[in-house]
């Protein structure tokens, strides 16, 4: 009787510390999403993105960085503004042109550029 309900703590106490790591683990960023993606790219080039940043994000600079190093709440306010975190950068401003969806899409197709890195 003990030693049963013992057990059935110890596959409890496992379980959740196996949900508890995949859930915890990586960034705030919300989990890949096929369909956004496809959506991610197609902002990706209408949004002239591609011009700058190139087939696999590392036109003009380390995309591969700025990603793992940032989370979903900075990237976007990057995007949106990019001369309030870097004054006279070459970067339009997207604030007022992409939709917030948008936005989470292209950093999602983002990342995956990024995953599949150079
Ligand atoms: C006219 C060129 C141009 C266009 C268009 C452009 N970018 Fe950029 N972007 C840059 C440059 C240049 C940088 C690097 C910052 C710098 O050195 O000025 C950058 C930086 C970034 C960064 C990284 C910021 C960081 O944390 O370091 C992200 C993310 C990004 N761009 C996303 C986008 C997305 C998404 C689009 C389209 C919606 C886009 N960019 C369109 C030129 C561009």
């Amino acid at each position: 009787m003990y030693n049963k309900l013992f057990s059935t703590w110890v596959l409890i106490i496992l379980i959740s510390a196996v949900f508890l790591g995949v859930s915890g683990c990586g960034t705030s960023l919300p989990a890949i999403d096929a369909a956004r993606i496809q959506a991610g790219q197609h902002v990706y080039e209408q949004y002239n993105c591609l011009q700058c940043h190139g087939y696999d994000g590392n036109d003009k600079m380390d995309l591969k960085k700025a990603l793992h190093k940032k989370g979903l709440d900075e990237l976007k306010a990057w995007i949106l503004d990019p001369g309030q975190f870097k004054p006279g950068t070459e970067m339009p401003s997207y604030g007022g042109v992409l939709s917030d969806r948008e936005l989470e899409d292209v950093i999602q197709y983002l990342r995956v550029l990024a995953n599949q890195g150079r």
